[in-house]
């Protein structure tokens, strides 16, 4: 079971990813938490690429590095997760590329979900949380200074975040959209609650 998390930059993702794999933590064998782009030593190399100010980068080669970075991740980390019977718990996966390169940079979606398709095969969420928010509010939250990605113009925020809202409506079974002005206690809590309903055993059954 694959569980992913994903949002414009400063929707909280991360901190909800972190959030929902501890109060997994009792799982046995334990969820294994993993961020896209990232999670294997190529995979981190690739990330400093894409997120690098100073480089240009085509679409088109963001798109392969990401699914790449996203080759190691599944050949080095999920695909053994798996086989070992963890639960994973995705910061981003390939709706990221389809909402930010696809929607955002008008790159071709069906390459995009070929490409990713033949990438993780089988390996597919089967419970996605999109928190969104208006871009000028995470704008506002994000700190520090702004890399590759969210140095770009406000209308590539929001092309990526109504992609994102468009991949949802396709996909309504797959997809939770929350409203990510909740609090982050409030956020926890209602993905708990689909969790709990969607993903775990009934109490009492092994
Ligand atoms: P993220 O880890 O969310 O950023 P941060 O560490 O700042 O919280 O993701 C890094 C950036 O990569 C983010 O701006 C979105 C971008 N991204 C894509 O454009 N396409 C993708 O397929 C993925 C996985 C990420």
């Amino acid at each position: 079971m694959i569980i992913s998390v994903e949002g414009i930059d400063g929707s909280g993702k991360t901190t909800q990813a972190r959030l929902l794999a501890e109060s997994l933590g009792h799982l046995e064998p334990p969820p294994l938490l993993v961020r896209e782009p990232g999670g294997t030593g190529a995979g981190e190399g690739i990330r400093e690429l894409l997120l690098n100010r100073e480089l240009t980068i085509s679409r088109e080669t963001e798109i392969l590095l990401y699914a790449a970075a996203r080759a190691e991740l599944l050949t080095q980390v999920i695909g053994p997760a798996v086989k070992a019977g963890r639960l994973i718990i995705c910061d981003r996966y390939i709706d990221s590329t389809l909402a930010y390169q696809g929607y955002g940079l008008g790159g071709e979606l069906d390459w995009i979900r070929d490409l990713n398709c033949r990438v993780v095969g089988s390996l597919t969420p089967s419970l996605t949380f999109l928190l969104d928010l208006p871009v000028e509010r995470a704008a506002a939250r994000r700190p520090g200074k702004a890399d590759r990605v969210e140095q770009r113009e406000t209308g590539f925020h929001q092309r990526v975040r109504r992609g994102y809202l468009e991949l949802a409506s396709l996909e309504e079974e797959r997809f939770v959209i929350l409203d990510a002005l909740q609090s982050p206690e409030e956020l926890r809590q209602v993905i708990w609650e689909q969790v709990q309903r969607r993903c775990l055993p009934p109490p009492g059954v092994e």
